[in-house]
């Protein structure tokens, strides 16, 4: 049950999630009693697992006094759940699915809405994921979004309320030699949760989406508008799921939000951190690790140290960007969508990135370069002007401190490069 207040009409809403029965609410001196749910203005009876929203216009002073609401189950004497608070009291929590939450970001989105207050439940076939990235006491439903069987299950069992979707393949040169597998887990999977999550009337939706869906873009500062050609099947599964979340919320009243990452890095614990080999800064720590130069792929772009520009952002900024996005879709009616770049705005070149993994890791760090590779554009800086003024957010980590946490994570699992502290071919 979530309580919120609209302060232009001064009105009161509760947000009640009852499996069939009834909920009563009083406040203010007011009361109203709901037999059923809101949606698009037309009143229907409850069904299992549906938000119940019970709307109390009441005038102002009202909300200075405390509310209660009472949420009867069907057959339910002593099962009713009192929920004492004032305005902004939240008398109880959303549960969200996070889909992927044992990977490196879904990990740290779990932590993020935990510490938060919210309830989770994840879902997670493992097939890159690690149970132990979660915190004691999320419970953990281990298959995948393929499996609508085990989708309806978690939705039911857990009566979730909003999904962050995060599972998905996510390694641009794999889904180039294996595209199919990639459509099946980030299309069709998702295409078979938004089924599930429509049926058991889920009200919420977060897809993680990628900066990838602009491909190569024609300006510097990227803002949501710029033309989306993704040059991938990485990128176009992204890009596909942007348009079947859209889809689906227009037509079945879910508020949704796509949030386009720009290059995550860095860790909120070592034990958090990314394993995989596929970014920069991970590249980077490898090269160091085996005695080898870190390689730069092209120093003759029209940049000015003539290396290529991203912006990078932090995995635990972009956890606290999920909450906040998480919230506002929980505080809205049905219907909506959000499309953001998640980034911080800010460009760092390729070179002082080398220089900063360096200094951070005490190294010498002297980069070969070879030549470009296809697809990379000269610079692609998120602009972050939308999520600034939607939601008022914006990163609070600096490239070091990704770089730094990185580091904590590698040498966590890779203890011995700590013993490297100088090498011959460095
Ligand atoms: N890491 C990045 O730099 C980055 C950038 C942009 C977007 N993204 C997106 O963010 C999301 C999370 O990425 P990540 O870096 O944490 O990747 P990750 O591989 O660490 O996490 C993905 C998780 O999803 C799980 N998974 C994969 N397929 C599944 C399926 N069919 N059913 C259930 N679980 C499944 C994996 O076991 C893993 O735990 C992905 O959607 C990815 O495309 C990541």
């Amino acid at each position: 049950m979530r309580m919120a207040v609209d302060r232009r009409t001064h009105s009161l809403a509760l947000t009640v999630l009852v499996h069939g029965g009834s909920a009563r609410c009083t406040g203010g001196g007011t009361s109203a009693e709901a037999i059923g749910w809101t949606e698009a203005g037309v009143h229907r009876p409850f069904t299992p697992w549906r938000p119940a929203e019970i709307i109390i216009v009441d005038p102002c002073p009202a909300l200075q006094m405390a509310a209660s609401a009472t949420v009867r189950e069907p057959g339910g004497e002593g099962r009713d759940r009192p929920g004492p608070g004032g305005p902004h009291h939240r008398v109880a929590v959303m549960t969200w699915l996070i889909t992927g939450g044992a990977g490196y970001i879904g990990a740290h989105v779990v932590r993020a809405m935990t510490a938060a207050g919210e309830r989770v439940v994840v879902l997670d076939d493992l097939s890159a994921g690690f149970p132990e990235r979660l915190p004691a006491g999320v419970p953990l439903v281990r298959g995948s979004v393929l499996d609508r069987d085990v989708v309806d299950r978690t939705l039911a069992e857990h009566r979730v309320t909003g999904v962050v979707h995060l599972a998905a393949k996510k390694q641009v040169g794999e889904s180039v030699e294996q595209p199919l597998m990639y459509y099946r887990h980030n299309v069709h999977g998702l295409t078979v949760l938004l089924e599930a999550v429509v049926a058991a009337g889920v009200r919420s939706f977060l897809f993680s989406s990628s900066a990838a869906v602009y491909g190569v873009p024609d300006t510097g500062s990227v803002p949501e508008s710029a033309a989306c050609r993704p040059i991938n099947p990485y990128g176009e599964t992204k890009l596909t799921g942007e348009w079947l979340v859209r889809a689906a919320g227009k037509a079945h009243g879910l508020s949704t939000a796509c949030l386009r990452y720009f290059n995550v890095a860095g860790a909120a614990a070592p034990e958090l951190a990314d394993v995989g080999v596929f970014n920069i800064i991970p590249m980077f720590f490898d090269r160091i690790t085996r005695q080898e130069a870190p390689r730069i792929f092209g120093a003759d772009y029209p940049t000015p140290d003539g290396t290529c520009i991203r912006d990078y952002i932090h995995v635990a900024d972009l956890a606290d960007a999920h909450l906040a996005v998480a919230r506002r879709l929980a505080g809205q009616d049905g219907g909506g969508d959000l499309t953001v770049n998640i980034g911080r705005g800010v460009g760092v070149s390729v070179r002082e990135l080398a220089s900063l993994v360096g200094e951070i890791t005490g190294r010498r760090v002297d980069p070969v370069v070879e030549p470009r590779r296809p697809g990379d554009p000269a610079t692609a800086v998120a602009s972050v002007e939308l999520i600034g003024k939607e939601l008022g957010w914006s990163a609070s980590h600096g490239v070091r401190d990704m770089v730094a946490s990185a580091w904590a994570g590698w040498l966590a699992r890779h203890p011995e490069a700590a013993s490297h502290r100088s090498s011959p071919k460095l």
